[in-house]
């Protein structure tokens, strides 16, 4: 009988139902030619979920998720509920989201397309052949420490760390630096900040468990530095929360397209993916959106969780053949395009190739 699995959709807000729909148009494709079956469930979360039911996280979309193999997400946010007190912005959903979905280790790969290399900022020269893979912790840090207040006049946050939560992002990061170029860069700053020595010397502990993998350790300062200077440097980046957070948002734009970037958050309990771009809310509608990270990120999906390989390469596949055709949506149409597609006929020149 041809396997089953059970998905958790989160369109958002912005333009995040438009390059979520290309992705389950992808995703279907791929599931009748691999032979399996994805059924889809959808919930609310962000802006429209404080419009339809008052709160940015409904409990519905917390217990959908937790049910599900893995949940493909959108986008959130918008201008539009920027004003609203802090505890009911969708940000404020989105982080306890992933606090209650137990997704601690966030990856965000950067990688070059050749096709796309003038799509950067940098030098062709510098970024050729980049390909970093950022592992942010995601469930801790001054992101979710406490103490944390503001009177009007003082107003603080606490970056806090245990032992535990260091070694579990550590073990994943060595575990997928050996999957790669076995190199992995520990950024903290650990020079000023204490909960950064027990990263550090947390991080050298471990690294006796992972004699193939060499571990070097770096200031976050310096490591934004480096990154823009000489981004091959980089295999793989183990960091904090708030240190990954600007970090990934470098590394995503050495290699230019923000457009093309997925990312995974997984845990113990279950994983969500989704496009590391944001909701857009200035070209929502306009069909215009890049559909590709989110089409990437449906991939990562079917790797990483549901371990369905062959779709997951069927897609990597047909990316990089219509970038490789020029076929460009428009955040992209300067660079040697031949075409430039709609968010539809983007994702649907994918799906000819698959
Ligand atoms: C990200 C975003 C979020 C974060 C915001 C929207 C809360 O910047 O996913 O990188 O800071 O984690
Ligand atoms: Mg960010």
């Amino acid at each position: 009988m041809a396997k089953s699995y059970k998905l958790s959709i989160i369109k958002g807000d912005g333009i995040g139902p438009e390059i979520i729909d290309e992705a389950i148009k992808i995703l279907d494709a791929v599931a009748k030619k691999c032979d399996f079956t994805l059924e889809y469930n959808e919930y609310l979360m962000g802006g429209i979920a404080i419009d339809t039911t008052g709160h940015p996280l409904p409990e519905a979309t917390v217990e959908g998720v937790l049910n599900s193999d893995a949940c493909l997400f959108g986008a959130i946010g918008g201008v539009k509920w920027d004003t609203l007190p802090r505890n009911l912005r969708p940000e404020t959903g989105l982080l306890s989201f992933r606090e209650k979905m137990g997704v601690y280790a966030n990856l965000r790969p950067a990688v070059i397309y050749d096709e796309l290399i003038n799509a950067s900022t940098l030098k062709a020269e510098v970024i050729k052949g980049v390909d970093i893979m950022v592992v942010r912790e995601l469930i801790g840090g001054i992101y979710f420490g406490q103490p944390r207040a503001n009177d009007g006049e003082t107003a603080y946050n606490t970056m806090i760390y245990t032992k535990k939560e260091i070694l579990r992002i550590g073990k994943k990061a060595f575990e997928i630096a050996m999957t790669r170029d076995n190199r992995l860069c520990s950024v903290d700053k650990a020079n000023v900040l204490e909960v950064s020595q027990l990263w550090r010397d947390t991080m050298n502990e471990l690294s006796k468990d992972y004699p193939s993998v060499e571990l070097t350790h770096m200031y976050v300062d310096n490591a934004a530095m480096q990154l823009v200077r000489n981004p091959r440097q980089f295999d793989v980046i183990v960091t904090g929360n708030i240190f990954g957070d600007i970090l990934s948002d470098t590394a995503s734009m050495v290699v230019g397209s923000i457009g093309l970037l997925p990312s995974a958050s997984t845990g113990d309990k279950t994983a969500i993916y989704e496009p590391i771009h944001g909701s857009a809310p200035d070209i929502a509608g306009l069909g215009i959106a890049n559909p590709i990270a989110t089409i990437e990120s449906a991939a990562m999906l079917l790797r990483y969780s549901l371990n369905e390989n062959e779709a997951a390469s069927l897609i990597e596949k047909a990316i990089k053949k219509v970038l490789k055709e020029g076929y460009r949506t428009k955040d992209l149409a300067d660079f040697d395009a031949k075409e430039v597609l709609t968010t539809s006929q983007m994702g649907d020149v994918i799906l000819n190739n698959i």
